[in-house]
């Protein structure tokens, strides 16, 4: 599946205008990252685009969540590399490969990424790592941002904070215009 019909499957399984725009920005993310580790960057990407598709059905339904998004994924004969890595976001029993250990990383510095853009009149242009640190250890700014999460990415991907944010700031600038940023 290219990266069109790929954003057009998550057009229209979103309900929420904020849940494409979630999707896309990890999305970004995840394929800056699988290109910098030499792996398969368009899994990695649509992993990323894919991991919260079922958000608007199942919020309230924490077990079902990313089970429906891989039925969906199966019946539009998306690979199972990109099925697995999305069920392994929300359950530990899928976590085998490095993707599934990048997404969780990559979920959470896309959401205190996209609230830094929105409070700069440039958006994602010119973002810097050391205001993106800043605004991190702000407990107060995106409180719902888990920076735990974003920690894994030391001991899960060898990656510094700085590198990982580094390249999840580029990453989300390669899909900053079709979301806005
Ligand atoms: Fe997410």
């Amino acid at each position: 599946m290219d990266i069109e019909q790929a954003r057009g499957l998550a057009r229209e399984k979103t309900e929420k205008d904020t849940t494409y725009r979630h999707l896309v920005s990890v999305e970004g993310v995840m394929r800056r990252l699988g290109r910098h580790f030499g792996e398969d960057e368009s899994t990695w990407a649509l992993v990323g685009l894919f991991h919260d598709l079922d958000q608007d059905q199942t919020a309230d339904d924490p077990d079902r969540h990313a089970r429906l998004a891989a039925e969906w994924l199966r019946e539009a004969g998306v690979e199972e590399a990109v099925v697995n890595g999305v069920l392994s976001h929300a359950h530990e029993e899928f976590q085998k490969d490095r993707v599934d250990k990048a997404i969780v990383a990559a979920d959470a510095v896309a959401g205190l990424l996209v609230a830094a853009a929105l409070v700069r009149p440039e958006r994602a242009t010119g973002m810097k790592v050391s205001s993106v640190k800043k605004k991190l250890k702000e407990k107060s700014f995106a409180p719902g941002v888990n920076r735990e999460e974003i920690a894994l990415a030391e001991t899960n991907l060898g990656l510094t904070l700085d590198e990982f944010i580094g390249l999840a700031i580029e990453g989300l600038q390669e899909v900053a215009p079709a979301i806005g940023l």
